[in-house]
Formats: structure tokens, sequence, C-alpha cells
């Protein structure tokens, strides 16, 4: 049984996530998609919420699993018995950071490889952060969720712009 985690902070997930955890489906007998339950970085939407996104848009994707840890992403992998992390690259500017990162995860645990998928071209400039700019200042951010997600966005951000 090949196992591959699937990490991220998905505040909120976007269609970029999406597809990334679908393509992995397809390479994997089992993914988990690994949402970082960090008390320490400000979230615009909790873990419950985030883990909740996740499960509502892969319910019907039978083998992924949508669990939340904290502390390192390494340690997690082992708990689940997985050896792959899965992660994706939109542009250069994403490769610096994402090396310096499964590098220290291979440091930390040389049996667990990091893969990296590249974004397919119409997800490339898609962000989080800019679908929470986009809420917050009243732009249209549905091309750039999946459909399930934007109750979650409307209930967070209507009412501040
Ligand atoms: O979606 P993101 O915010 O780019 O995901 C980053 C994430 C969650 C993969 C990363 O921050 C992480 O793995 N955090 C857990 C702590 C850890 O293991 N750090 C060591 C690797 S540098």
């Amino acid at each position: 049984m090949k196992r591959a985690i699937y990490p991220g902070s998905f505040d909120p997930v976007t269609i970029g996530h999406k597809d990334l955890i679908i393509r992995s489906t397809k390479m994997f007998d089992e993914v988990i998609v690994a949402v970082l339950d960090n008390y320490r970085k400000q979230s615009a939407f909790s873990v419950e919420e985030r883990v909740a996104m996740l499960e509502l848009l892969t319910k019907d994707v039978p083998n992924v699993k949508v669990k939340s840890f904290s502390g390192l992403l390494v340690d997690f992998a082992k708990q689940e018995n997985a050896n792959v992390i899965v992660r994706g690259l939109r542009a250069v500017t994403d490769y610096e950071y994402e090396l310096q990162m499964a590098q220290t995860n291979r440091q930390l645990n040389s049996e667990i490889d990091t893969v990296f998928l590249t974004a397919s071209a119409d997800c490339s400039y898609i962000s989080s952060s800019a679908v929470r700019e986009l809420a917050l200042f009243g732009g249209d951010y549905s091309g750039f969720v999946p459909k399930e997600v934007v109750p979650y966005l409307q209930k967070r951000f209507d009412g501040l712009n």
C-alpha cells in the first residue's frame, strides 16, 4: 500500500489544491490531506472549518482521508505510515521555500521523500492568500475555489467589505 501525505494550511482550499489532491489519488493507493493546526499562525479559518471544507469536496473520492496535525510533518507522516510527501510547485518563486522544506524533512527522516507536482497551468497563479484578499475587499473569488468553499468564505468575509 503506497500512502502519501499532502500537507498544507488550506486557508482556504483552492482549485489548485483540489487539482493536486485528485492527481495524487491516481498515483498513490491512499492520500492523507494533512491540515496544519498551528496555534502560532493566525488563520482565517479554524482547523475544524478547513478539515470540513476538504472533507466536503473529497467526499466522493474513496482513497482520500483528511486529518489535522500539529508539530513536525515528518513525525505525522511516520505516525500515519506514509513515506511520501506531495507538494505542488506553481512557479519558480515556490522552489526555494519548497526545496528548503524538502531537504529539512529529508534530514529529519531520510525514509520520507518529497515529490513535487507542477500546478496545472490554469491554477498556477492561484493562492489562498489571494483568495482571502479578494474576499476581504469584495472581489470575485468564485473561479479560484471549489464551489463547496464559497459558503465558508461568505460566512467569514461578507459584511467586512
Ligand atoms: O500550505 P503551506 O502553508 O505552504 O504548508 C506548509 C506546511 C504545512 C507544509 C509546513 O509549514 C509544515 O510542514 N509545517 C509543519 C512543521 C514542520 O514539519 N516543519 C519542518 C519543515 S521546514
